[in-house]
């Protein structure tokens, strides 16, 4: 068993917002922790997880009983690399190469400090190979460099086996073979792990290929089709004779003759080759995958999720202490009402009662509720789906957000509405769109989400 991770772990995007830098960080080094606990073998180091700058990924390195690899993240004037390129592990009786590949993109990615580079595969991709080579029976890169550049290294590269990419590619994409090479991928934000089961003969380093088998198949079949159709030529008499004085017919009939001898030809080829395969087939390499949803319901590690607790209490307090500073730091007093163009759910009350009274049955009136009892109240990732999130904009504003606006308030779907409470008839209420829900009831949090049912179960207007 060989657990790997191509990368983006630490952070979801390749900038932090500066007032959520140390909730982001605490939990980077949480997440660094379980995998260390969870024996990965090694992780590839992508762009999002410099997020934090070079100096911090280099220290949580330090804490990391895994490589984090990068051969192409380099020291710019000396063009070494900044982390392993490469790690050799023995797995499975075998000696296993794995490589790291960092995607490229804008270089404000880095600080002139940091004296670095993410130079393109080509230029480090050879060099790794050549010595890896004869020392490993298998080598895998793990990338987070886009598909489309991943087949061209697997164009280029047939002696690497195996591609894991990762990065900002969504989904889970099963295996794909480009020459000698697999591509896979698995969907991100954890939900899923990908089980690659190999079956790796080290004498001949390839992949059996299922489809020249198909091919041959395909190729006898059109081979009957002609057949059939050139015998039907041939019940009028011999076609030369019988469509003399029809040139366009005696055509037709000729592309086919030729169709036909270009047919044979292709399936003698294949059969050879089909026969030659069943002798080597012991000596081909096979594998078998599966992405398993990790469900609420599978049972949790300890070790793990003590991990993971007292990371989002740890996060939690980080938000708590933030909104202390806050309070006695700039006003000495918490907001206490609500702000801007926001009234707050409790405004709406004296002119639609009976929209209050179905609003407060929802679990939209107590998400906030739901943070609370989790902890989670003081965490700046999870407060925008679950607050009046409109209202707030920066993590400091989610943070000291007003009581009232606090769950997912009437103004979360019909849009600021202080103007419309103080002059109804004039400024007129919003109409929430599939995309206000898709806002909060996105693919990460809630991918079952189909809007015209959420909407009958909603049923705000009615009465
Ligand atoms: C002072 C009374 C009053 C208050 C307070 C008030 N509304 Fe209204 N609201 C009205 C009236 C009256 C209408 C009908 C206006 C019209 O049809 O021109 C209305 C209509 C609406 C509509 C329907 C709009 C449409 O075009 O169909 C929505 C949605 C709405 N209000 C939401 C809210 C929300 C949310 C709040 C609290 C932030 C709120 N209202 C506060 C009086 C009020
Ligand atoms: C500001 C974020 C946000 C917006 C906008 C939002 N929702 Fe929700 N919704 C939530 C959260 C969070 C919950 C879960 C609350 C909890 O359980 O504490 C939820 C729960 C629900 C539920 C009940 C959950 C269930 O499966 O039983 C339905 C139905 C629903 N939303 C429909 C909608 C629809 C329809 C819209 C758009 C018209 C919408 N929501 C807009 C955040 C939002
Ligand atoms: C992008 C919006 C979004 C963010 C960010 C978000 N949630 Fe939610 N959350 C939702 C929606 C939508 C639902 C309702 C859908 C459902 O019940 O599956 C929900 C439901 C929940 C529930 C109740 C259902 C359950 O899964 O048990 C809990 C608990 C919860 N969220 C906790 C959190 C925590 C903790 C965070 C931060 C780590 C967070 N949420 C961040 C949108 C979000
Ligand atoms: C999760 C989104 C959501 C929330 C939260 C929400 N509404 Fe609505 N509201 C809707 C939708 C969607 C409609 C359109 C009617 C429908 O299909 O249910 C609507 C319709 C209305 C209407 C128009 C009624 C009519 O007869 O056309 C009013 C008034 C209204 N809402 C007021 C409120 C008030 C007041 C609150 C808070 C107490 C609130 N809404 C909270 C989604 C929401």
């Amino acid at each position: 068993m060989l657990a790997l991770d191509s990368g983006a772990l630490l952070f979801k995007d390749e900038k932090l917002p500066q007032d959520q830098r140390e909730q982001l960080t605490v939990t980077a080094q949480g997440i660094t922790a379980a995998y260390s606990k969870m024996s990965f073998a090694a992780v590839g180091l992508a762009r999002q997880d410099l997020a934090a700058g070079l100096p911090f990924l280099l220290a949580v390195q330090k804490k990391s009983n895994f490589p984090w690899l990068s051969a192409n993240l380099l020291n710019r004037t000396e063009r070494k690399t900044w982390f392993k390129p490469h790690t050799l592990i023995t797995a499975g009786g075998m000696r296993i190469a794995i490589i790291g590949l960092t995607g490229q993109g804008p270089d404000s990615l880095l600080t002139e400090k940091d004296n670095a580079v993410i130079a393109p595969w080509e230029e480090v991709l050879p060099k790794e190979i050549a010595q890896l080579r004869s020392r490993a029976e298998m080598i895998i890169l793990l990338s987070s460099f886009p598909a489309a550049i991943n087949r061209k290294i697997a164009e280029t590269h047939p002696e690497i086996h195996l591609i894991l990419q990762g990065g900002s590619n969504q989904g889970n994409i099963p295996p794909e073979r480009v020459n000698n090479t697999l591509i896979t991928q698995v969907e991100g934000q954890g939900k899923s792990v990908g089980i690659l089961e190999v079956h790796w003969s080290a004498q001949s380093k390839r992949w059996e290929d299922p489809g020249s088998e198909n091919l041959l198949a395909d190729k006898k079949n059109e081979m009957d089709r002609l057949g059939w159709q050139i015998n039907r030529y041939r019940r009028q008499g011999e076609p030369e004779q019988a469509f003399k004085n029809q040139p366009e017919v005696l055509e037709v009939y000729n592309d086919m003759l030729a169709r036909q001898r270009l047919l044979e030809e292709e399936i003698v080829r294949l059969t050879a080759t089909q026969n030659a395969r069943e002798a080597s087939r012991k000596r081909l390499s096979s594998y078998r995958n599966q992405f398993e949803a990790m469900r609420k319901d599978l049972p949790d590690n300890p070790a793990v999720r003590a991990i993971v607790d007292a990371t989002t209490s740890e996060v939690n307090r980080i938000g708590k202490a933030a909104v202390k500073a806050r309070i006695s730091g700039i006003t000495g007093q918490p907001q206490e009402g609500p702000t801007g163009n926001y009234a707050g759910s409790t405004a709406c009350t004296s002119c639609h009662a009976p929209q209050f009274a179905k609003w407060r049955g929802t679990q939209h009136a107590t998400a906030y509720d739901t943070l609370e009892a989790k902890g989670q109240q003081f965490n700046v990732q999870c407060l925008p789906c679950h607050i009046t999130g409109p209202a707030a904009q920066t993590g400091q504003e989610m943070l000291a957000l007003a009581h009232d606006l606090r769950q997912v308030g009437c103004e979360s779907c019909h849009g600021p509405g202080r103007a419309h409470a103080l002059q109804p008839a004039a400024a007129k209420a919003g109409q929430p769109t599939m995309a206000t829900c898709q806002r909060c009831h996105s693919g990460e949090h809630d991918d079952r989400f189909n809007f015209s049912e959420a909407l009958s179960r909603l049923r705000c207007g009615a009465d």
